[in-house]
């Protein structure tokens, strides 16, 4: 196994069926005899950085300064960041608003106990959040990850059936969809589904979630199919996995909005979310929405939930990378009113808490990122640079003989490889395919952060590289991605 797979393997940090960057630098490993533990036996792996990296003997490049869209290194390069790291820093780095802004919070306090204080900045933070929504949603918890955002769903959709005035306390189930990531709790493990992440967990993760068939026509999608039938199939997939599982044992079904890491950017098929949350109603059961990786302007409007024709709202909504754009950790799960009200009348309280949850810092930091792109107005800039990415992809890479599907929406673009374009047969997950493209987007010719997926296809095989850019990008930005993409992908795959 090479190292890309390595990494891929031993990730437990971040995001879907990415890869871990491999950027690494490797850290000269000196046998000296001290380097013998105390019973005089080397140990298997040293390295100079005490962190567990995502590989362990492998330090990465040490970023040593950041200016909007650039990370420069220690050891010299200028990367032009094209993916926000995991699509997060959607404003740019060292923007001196938000780091201001971060000084002023701190002027006033850094933390305090949420259940005995408020602050004005978490509590602005909130309203800003619920107003964005078109009234959709009432209450908002604010966390420190996007991990977090999903497991305070999974356990307020579980408590809002405890609590209603005939309690259904039946609800332990959810469903889910394959090739999805929720985070990397054992929670949010259990609803995501990619075979590679949950294989040596498999064991203690819980039982009581069952996964349907993603939204994915470029692989699903029968010859001939239309639109409506293709939603129409999913839809009764949905409905029959209610009736085996038992309609009413069903907590909610989870799905991400626009598909992120473990697909590759694949945007729903229109009608498949408002059909979804049919099916989930008709049972009595929530609609949840992660939009950890999509939301937040990443898809061109402040959620991508409001892009299908009919604003198909969620009854719960997480949040995250784009909320704070990396000035500080921070997630939100959004609540809509009925089960605000439906916890109101019972127990009056969410049986769920974080010592850090609504931190004023974090809270200070995405005030002032979300005031930056309201009035920055880069979600308006974010869906015409994003339209213009998406063309030049497809003209300049749409008929690369690699190149299976390009697919996604506002500044979020997936680039799927294949070996054969005409039976879309994937690489075997030994080329290593994204891995490469990724690893030579950093080398210095190139400069370029590109996101590489694996195992989008069915957890083993399949090769994505993601594309998620700052919302202030500029148009030559925009043509300076494509070029660079374009030799990444001619210099390793010809
Ligand atoms: C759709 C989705 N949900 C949840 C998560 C988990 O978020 P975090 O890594 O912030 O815990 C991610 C992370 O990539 C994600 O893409």
């Amino acid at each position: 196994m090479t190292s890309v797979n390595n990494v891929h393997m031993v990730d437990n940090l971040t995001n879907g069926g990415m890869l871990k960057p491999s950027h690494t630098t490797k850290v000269e490993i000196k046998p000296v005899d001290n380097d013998k533990g105390q019973n005089g036996i080397r140990p298997k792996t040293t390295s100079a950085s005490s962190i567990l990296h995502a590989k362990v003997d492998q330090k990465p490049a040490t970023v040593t300064g950041s200016k909007g869209s650039y990370l420069y290194t220690a050891d010299g390069n200028e990367i032009f960041d094209a993916t926000c790291g995991a699509a997060v820093a959607c404003i740019g780095h060292n923007d001196p608003r938000v780091k201001e802004a971060i000084v002023k919070q701190l002027d006033t306090v850094e933390y305090c106990y949420s259940p005995f204080f408020a602050t004005e900045a978490a509590e602005r933070l909130a309203q800003t959040l619920t107003q964005s929504t078109n009234g959709e949603m009432s209450k908002v918890f604010i966390v420190s990850s996007g991990t977090e955002a999903i497991e305070a769903a999974l356990k307020l959709a579980r408590q809002y059936y405890t609590e209603l005035s005939t309690p259904q306390p039946q609800r332990t189930k959810f469903i889910a969809r394959k090739q999805s990531y929720h985070g990397n709790t054992l929670g949010s493990l259990s609803v995501g589904y990619h075979a590679g992440r949950r294989a040596i967990y498999e064991p203690i993760l819980g039982s009581n979630v069952a996964h349907v068939s993603p939204c994915y026509p470029y692989r699903d999608m029968k010859e001939g199919e239309t639109d409506e039938a293709y939603v129409a199939r999913l839809a009764q997939e949905l409905e029959d996995t209610f009736q085996s599982l038992g309609p009413d044992t069903v907590c909610a079904f989870v799905a991400e909005t626009v598909a992120g890491m473990t697909l590759g950017c694949v945007p729903p098929t229109p009608g498949y979310l408002k059909a979804m949350r049919e099916v989930c109603h008709r049972h009595g059961a929530l609609f949840i929405l992660d939009e950890v990786m999509s939301g937040m302007g990443r898809t061109g409007t402040l959620h991508a939930w409001s892009h299908e024709e009919s604003m198909v709202a969620p009854d719960l909504q997480t949040v995250a990378k784009g909320l704070g754009a990396g000035y500080a950790p921070i997630g939100a799960l959004l609540v809509n009113k009925r089960i605000v009200d439906t916890l109101a009348r019972g127990t009056g309280a969410f049986t769920h808490s974080q010592t850090y949850q609504g931190h004023p810092v974090a809270c200070a930091a995405a005030n002032e990122v979300q005031r930056i792109i309201r009035e920055d107005n880069l979600l308006g800039s974010a869906s015409i640079l994003g339209e213009k990415l998406g063309t030049l992809l497809r003209e300049r890479l749409g008929s690369h003989k690699n190149v299976g599907d390009i697919r996604g929406r506002g500044l979020f673009w997936g680039i799927e490889f294949v070996k054969s374009k005409s039976t879309k047969e994937s690489f075997p997950p030994s080329d290593q395919i994204a891995g490469k493209l990724h690893k030579t987007g950093f080398m210095p010719e190139y400069g370029i952060s590109l996101l590489p997926g694996s195992g989008t296809v069915d957890g083993k095989n399949g090769d994505v590289i993601v594309l998620a850019p700052a919302y202030n990008i500029t148009l030559a930005d925009v043509e300076m991605i494509v070029d660079k993409l374009e030799r990444v992908v001619h210099a390793v795959l010809g």
